[in-house]
């Protein structure tokens, strides 16, 4: 079954633009992983501050081999960098896990 990874990273107002066009140059980066499914990328349409970023997965062994992987780290590597070098836009992010428990499929 689906494994559903997401990240919920926090942006300041005024940086979701510059962050919507770093994920749009890494587009199709995870494409070949070995149990990659696919991913979106959602933008808060409400006041909140959160952009939620939803991958799936084959399951927890495929997810950990990305995340563990030099691809993860390399496109990952500005989080150790200050933010006028190329560094995070985001101030903090969280990882949820979740499974498809219910539901109907869209017409
Ligand atoms: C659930 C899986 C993922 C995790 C755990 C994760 C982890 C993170 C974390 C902790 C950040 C904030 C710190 C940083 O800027 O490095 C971040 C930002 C980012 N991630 Fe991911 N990520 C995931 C999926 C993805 C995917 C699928 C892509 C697209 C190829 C991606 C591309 C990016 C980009 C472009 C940023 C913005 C970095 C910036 O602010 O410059 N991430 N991710």
């Amino acid at each position: 079954m689906t494994l559903i990874k997401i990240n919920a990273i926090t942006v300041p107002d005024g940086s979701g633009d510059e962050l919507a066009r770093r994920f749009a140059q890494r587009a199709g980066a995870v494409d070949g992983q070995d149990g990659f499914e696919g991913f979106e990328l959602l933008r808060p349409t409400d006041d909140r501050q959160q952009w939620l970023v939803i991958t799936r997965w084959r399951d927890e062994d495929a997810f950990q081999g990305w995340v563990n992987s030099p691809a993860f780290a390399h496109g990952h590597a500005g989080a150790s960098r200050p933010a006028a070098h190329g560094g995070p836009v985001s101030v903090s992010s969280e990882l949820w896990s979740y499974e498809v428990a219910g539901g109907s499929p869209a017409a």
